[in-house]
């Protein structure tokens, strides 16, 4: 399943023996905002709760979703998406952690284009900003550490139920 249109800037051309090469995936804008995310296959959801050490940068709910219907994981199949959707809890009067706004949605798209990082285009959207993007060297980031899941095609959540 695909969507958006990947916008390609500064496609580096050679004229190699009369014929003309682009060489995609270093100016990838990488992986377009989800729409349509909340329809999709909730993978699963965690609160990284006010005692996680992460709490600052990472708490909240967090739900991650694809698009990819089939349940028998790795490897993926171009255009697959997952989404790591971070909101906002806050613990109530009786201590129901109840959910605020988006805080950001974190998002790797199947594309060879993206060879550079690994065959998936990374993203980071911010609040409600679906237009916010990587730099490169961004994208770089969030790849060195997904590229330690080699063997689940750089993916590390698994379904929680088949
Ligand atoms: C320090 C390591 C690390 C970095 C850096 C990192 N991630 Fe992840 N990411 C993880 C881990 C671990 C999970 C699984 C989370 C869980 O199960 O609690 C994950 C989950 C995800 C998922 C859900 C699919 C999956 O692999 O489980 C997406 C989408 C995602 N990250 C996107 C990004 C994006 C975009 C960036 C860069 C802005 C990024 N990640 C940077 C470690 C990292």
């Amino acid at each position: 399943m695909m969507f958006g249109t990947k916008i390609v800037t500064g496609c580096a051309v050679a004229l190699l023996g009369g014929s003309l090469l682009c060489a995609y995936g270093e100016s990838m804008d990488g992986a377009p905002f989800p729409k349509g995310y909340r329809d999709w296959t909730v993978v699963k959801g965690r609160l990284i709760g006010p005692k996680s050490p992460s709490a600052a940068t990472g708490g909240g709910f967090r739900y991650i979703y694809t698009n990819h219907s089939k349940h028998d994981g790795a490897p993926y199949a171009e255009g697959t998406v997952f989404v790591d959707e971070r909101v906002e809890a806050t613990e109530d009067a009786n201590g129901v952690f109840q959910e605020g706004p988006t805080i950001q949605l974190g998002v790797m798209m199947k594309d060879k284009q993206c060879a550079d990082t690994g065959g998936w285009c990374f993203n980071l959207f911010v609040g409600d900003d679906t237009s916010a993007g990587l730099s490169a060297d961004g994208q770089k980031t969030c790849f060195t550490c997904h590229a330690k899941t080699t063997a689940t095609d750089l993916v590390y959540s698994k379904f929680r139920r088949p």
